[in-house]
C-alpha cells in the first residue's frame, strides 16, 4: 500500500503524465488496461494514429489520383515533412535523413553504398549475437563481393563470464583489425541487453583503423537522446515501430552523413525517388540525385504506414528528448530497484545498472534457469504484464516515458516478484 502511494504520488508530480491518455492502451478480458511494457518491441497506437489514416483513407477515396498534389494529402511531399523531427530524434540536419522502406531493407542500400571491400580491407565488424536480419544482411554483402563470411565477419563477444560488451574491446578489436577493417556496423541500444553504446567513440576507432561506422538504431531512436551527425556516423537506419509508436510494419529511416551526400565516388542503388524531386516527372533515362539523404529512397513512399508516424512525432517535440530521458531513467531504475529488493538473487539484470549505459529497456535473467524464466513470463502474461522473452534465457522489460506509469512499474515489478519460486 505504502508502494502504490508513492507511486501515484510520482504519477501525480509527473509533467509528462497526460500522455498516456494520447495512446490506445490495449485492454485483457476484463477490460481493465493491460500493464504494457512492451514498447521496446511495438509501441502503442498514438489516437492521432486512426485520425490520420483515416483522413488519408479520406483523401484517397475523394480525390483518387489527385491526392497525390492536393494540399491537403500532398502524398508526393509525404517523406520530406518526417526529415525535420526525425533529423531532431538522431540528432542530424534534415537533409541528412530519409524517411522510406523498412530496417532490413534500408541497412541493405547503405551497405551497397558505404561496405565496397577493397584489397585487404574487407572485414565487417558486428557485436556477437547482433539482431539476425543484420547478420544474415552484412553476410550476404560478404558473399555478393565474391568473399567469405566466416573470414570477413568478425563478431565481438563479451569477455568470458560476462554478458556486455567494453568498450575499450570494441576498440581494442578495431584498431586490432586496422587495415583489413572495411565497416563496423554497431547497435545504438543492443536487443537482447539493452546495452547504450557510445556512437562517438565507435565511429572514431573505425574511421582511426580507416574503415567506416554504421549504426542499427531500431532500439535507440525514440528511446535515448542521439547526436549522429556530431559523433560523425557514416550511416544509421532505424524502424519506427518500437519507441516511435509508427505501427507494424511502419517506415523506417536512414541517415546518412553530410559529408558523404555531395560524393561522386560513392555508388548507390537508385530509383526514380531518389531522383531530384523538381525533375523526377520528366523521367529522363539520365539519374540526377535527390539533395541529401533523400537521394537513397527508390520507391514512392507507402503513405497508409507513414501516417501514423506524422501522429507519433509531434509527441516527441510535445514532451521534448530530455524531459522524456529523465522520465525514462526514473521509471526504469524504478523497475531495478523494486526488482533487487523484492525478488534479491533470483533475479538478475543483465542490462548495465548505469543508467547513462541503458534505455527504457531492462534484460532479467531469471537465475533458477531458461525453465523457470520462460514460465515466468507466461505467468506474467496470464496476469496481464505485457514484456516478452528472448530465447535462451532473457525477460525484456521497458517502461516507455510517454505512456507508461509509476503505477505500471510497480504492478509490472510487483508481478514478476510474486511468481518467483520462494527463496532459498
Ligand atoms: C535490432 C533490430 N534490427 C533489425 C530489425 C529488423 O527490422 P525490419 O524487419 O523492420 O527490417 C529489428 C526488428 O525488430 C531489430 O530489433
Amino acid at each position: 500500500m505504502r508502494r502504490l502511494q508513492w507511486a501515484r504520488a510520482q504519477d501525480a508530480a509527473d509533467v509528462l503524465a497526460p500522455l498516456r491518455a494520447r495512446f490506445a492502451l490495449p485492454r485483457g478480458a476484463d477490460g481493465a488496461p493491460l500493464v504494457y511494457l512492451c514498447g521496446h518491441s511495438l509501441g502503442l497506437a498514438p489516437h492521432a494514429a486512426r485520425t490520420l489514416l483515416e483522413a488519408e483513407l479520406g483523401h484517397w477515396e475523394q480525390q483518387g489520383v489527385r491526392g497525390h498534389e492536393h494540399p491537403e494529402s500532398h502524398w508526393i511531399g509525404y517523406a520530406e515533412q518526417l526529415q525535420r523531427p526525425l533529423a531532431s530524434l538522431v540528432g542530424a540536419q534534415p537533409h541528412e535523413v530519409v524517411a522510406m522502406n523498412s530496417l532490413t531493407v534500408n541497412l541493405h542500400l547503405l551497405l551497397a553504398s558505404f561496405y565496397r571491400p577493397a584489397g585487404q580491407r574487407r572485414a565487417i565488424l558486428v557485436e556477437a549475437g547482433a539482431f539476425s536480419s543484420d547478420r544474415h544482411a552484412v553476410a550476404s554483402h560478404i558473399r555478393w563481393h565474391g568473399f567469405d563470411p566466416a573470414l570477413e565477419l568478425i563478431e565481438l563477444s563479451p569477455r568470458a563470464g560476462e554478458d556486455l560488451i567494453r568498450i575499450d574491446d570494441i576498440e581494442a578489436r578495431i584498431a586490432a583489425l586496422g587495415p583489413r577493417l572495411a565497416l563496423v556496423l554497431w547497435p545504438g541500444v543492443q536487443f537482447r541487453t539493452g546495452q547504450l553504446f557510445d556512437l562517438a567513440c565507435i565511429t572514431r576507432a573505425a574511421h582511426a583503423a580507416g574503415g567506416s561506422a554504421g549504426f542499427d538504431l531500431a532500439h535507440a531512436i525514440g528511446n535515448i537522446p542521439l547526436a549522429l551527425h556530431d559523433d560523425a556516423a557514416d550511416f544509421a537506419v532505424w524502424c519506427s515501430y518500437k519507441y516511435l509508436n509508427a505501427g507494424p510494419g511502419a517506415i523506417g529511416g536512414a541517415f546518412v552523413h553530410q559529408r558523404h551526400l555531395q560524393r561522386d565516388d560513392l555508388p548507390r542503388l537508385a530509383g526514380w525517388w531518389g531522383h531530384d524531386a523538381r525533375t523526377r516527372f520528366e523521367m529522363s533515362p539520365a539519374f540526377q540525385a535527390a539533395d541529401g539523404a533523400a537521394a537513397w529512397a527508390v520507391s514512392n513512399p507507402p503513405i497508409f504506414s507513414a501516417a501514423p508516424l506524422r501522429a507519433s512525432l509531434p509527441l516527441f517535440a510535445e514532451a521534448g528528448m530530455a524531459a522524456l530521458r529523465r522520465k525514462s531513467q526514473a521509471l526504469t531504475g524504478y523497475f531495478a530497484s523494486l526488482v533487487s529488493e523484492l525478488a534479491g538473487e533470483r533475479v538478475a539484470s543483465v542490462t548495465p545498472a548505469d543508467p547513462a549505459q541503458r534505455g527504457c529497456q531492462l534484460s532479467l535473467r531469471i537465475v533458477d534457469g531458461a525453465t523457470a524464466g520462460r514460465a515466468l513470463y507466461q505467468a506474467l502474461s496470464a496476469r496481464g504484464v505485457v514484456c516478452d522473452w528472448r530465447e535462451p534465457d532473457i525477460m525484456r522489460v521497458a517502461p516507455v516515458p510517454l505512456y507508461n506509469s509509476f503505477e505500471d512499474v510497480l504492478r509490472g515489478a510487483w508481478t514478476l516478484c510474486e511468481q518467483l519460486p520462494p527463496r532459498r
